[in-house]
């Protein structure tokens, strides 16, 4: 096969090198297109642009493979844990018990936050949405650890910033969650394992004796590891360009925070739940928002439905749903929105429109009916999003950095108004 691509425009033809990933995938490198001829490409959402070469994440959207380092999620969900993943994501290769253990340890050290974090929540009112709050505790960060800023700054110091931030999320999204029900936060237990933590920080009290129940705990490790990374989306780009101009790791997960937030992204988990809701509330009739979705004047989307990569299922979703199934069993939970759920599934794949588009459940399908049974409120469900996706982004800063990747900076084709002379209000 010929590894030149060849561009013809007015007459004069261009080659640009053709390059090939571990996978076979094939890509254009247009980096020298402009100079040679003139030209720029342009591709709105850059639905058929690389932005880097990476060797974090592999998905193929077709076949519905995920595999982070080359490990398939479905071994990783099954038989990993949450800090094994992270430590895979970020140094690429699975720890030994020594290092897991050490890892483990140091993330322990790093939960507890400056007490003046507490200043900064008191200023968030209880409808603050928690997203908003963490990714501002998130860019508070910079504040208490001034060095993590520093462009120069060395491996060690951002080896440390990346401990800290592993640690220290979990209390920030569970302090963002007690500002929001106006209880008082609770302090990090070091003697608790990472979700267990989570969840004693969430739904403990001062005045009572809370212990995570195995199940919940268990299940939440596992949600964590299915969002942990997913190669170059909407939120680990933001990342990524935010890290190329040497903003900082805090700052650049802080824009991935926001980014993710949105409900065509990480926010569609909340945004299913709420579509569920109401459904139900509508008295159920699923062929009727079917066609709603389906109905180009009208603005609703069967959120929780497709993907840009995806055009088979996406593994997660597999997992997530038969995970839905154990631990509402596990819990003796009975959700009704369970039930659309899986109606508007069973109706989707059989309808030509959603056929035709490839449309299939993706990883927001499932997930929110799980963190409702496990008594995460809706508000939340993003967040928890931000906690499993955040080893992922830190890989991705991380890779940026290491290969000293250049600023991100697109081009456009401009559609403005020409050259033109100004003209004095008197005479407008
Ligand atoms: C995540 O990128 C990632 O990896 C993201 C993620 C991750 O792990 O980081 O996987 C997490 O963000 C999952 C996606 C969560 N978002 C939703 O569930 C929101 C609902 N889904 C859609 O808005 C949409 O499918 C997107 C945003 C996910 C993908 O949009 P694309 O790739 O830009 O596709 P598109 O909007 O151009 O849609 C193609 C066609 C259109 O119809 P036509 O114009 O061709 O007639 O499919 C239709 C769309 O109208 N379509 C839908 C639909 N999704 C796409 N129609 C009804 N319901 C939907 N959900």
């Amino acid at each position: 096969m010929s590894n030149i691509a060849e561009i013809n425009i007015n007459g004069n033809t261009y080659s640009l090198p053709i390059i090939e990933g571990s996978e076979k995938e094939t890509a254009i490198d247009i980096s020298k297109l402009r100079g040679q001829s003139g030209a720029i490409t342009i591709d709105p959402g850059f639905k058929n642009t690389g932005s880097t070469k990476s060797a974090i994440t592999f998905l193929d959207g077709e076949r519905g493979i995920l595999r982070y380092r080359g490990y398939p999620i479905e071994q990783l969900a099954n038989k990993s844990s949450f800090l094994e993943v992270a430590y895979l994501l970020i140094t690429g290769e699975l720890p030994s018990a020594e290092e897991l253990t050490e890892f483990q340890k140091k993330v322990s050290r790093h939960t507890l936050v400056h007490e003046d974090f507490k200043k900064i929540l008191d200023g968030f009112p209880s409808t603050s949405h928690p997203m908003g709050v963490l990714s501002s505790l998130v860019t508070a960060l910079t504040a208490f650890y001034p060095h993590s800023t520093d462009p120069a700054r060395s491996w060690a110091q951002v080896n440390l910033s990346i401990v800290r931030i592993i640690a220290k999320m979990p209390t920030f999204a569970a302090w963002a969650y007690k500002n929001k029900v106006g209880q008082p936060i609770m302090y990090p237990r070091n003697d608790l394992d990472y979700c267990s933590n989570f969840l004693y920080m969430m739904f403990g009290l001062p005045s009572t004796e809370y212990h995570a129940d195995p199940v919940i705990a268990d299940a939440i490790d596992k949600l964590l590891i299915l969002h942990a990374d997913h190669e170059q989306n909407c939120s680990a780009s933001t990342v990524r360009i935010v890290g190329s101009s040497q903003a900082s790791l805090y700052a650049s997960l802080s824009a991935g925070i926001n980014a993710l937030w949105g409900p065509l992204h990480g926010g569609a988990n909340q945004a299913v739940i709420e579509m569920l809701e109401g459904i139900r509330a509508d008295g159920g009739n699923v062929q009727k928002w079917m066609n709603k979705a389906k109905d180009k004047n009208d603005p609703f989307r069967l959120m929780g439905f497709g993907h840009r990569v995806y055009k088979n299922f996406d593994p997660r979703a597999k997992i997530i749903k038969r995970a839905a199934d154990d631990v509402l069993g596990a819990l003796g939970v009975v959700d009704p929105v369970l039930d659309i759920a899986k109606g508007l599934e069973e109706v989707a794949l059989q309808d030509d429109y959603f056929i035709e588009r490839k449309l299939y459940p993706n990883v927001d399908f499932y997930s929110g009916i799980i963190y409702r049974a496990l008594g995460i409120p809706t508000e939340m469900f993003t967040v928890m999003f931000a906690l499993g996706r955040l080893p992922g982004w830190i890989a991705q800063w991380k890779e940026m950095r290491e290969n000293k990747e250049p600023i991100g900076r697109p081009r456009q084709v401009y559609i403005g108004a020409t050259e033109r002379e100004y003209v004095s209000i008197d005479k407008r």
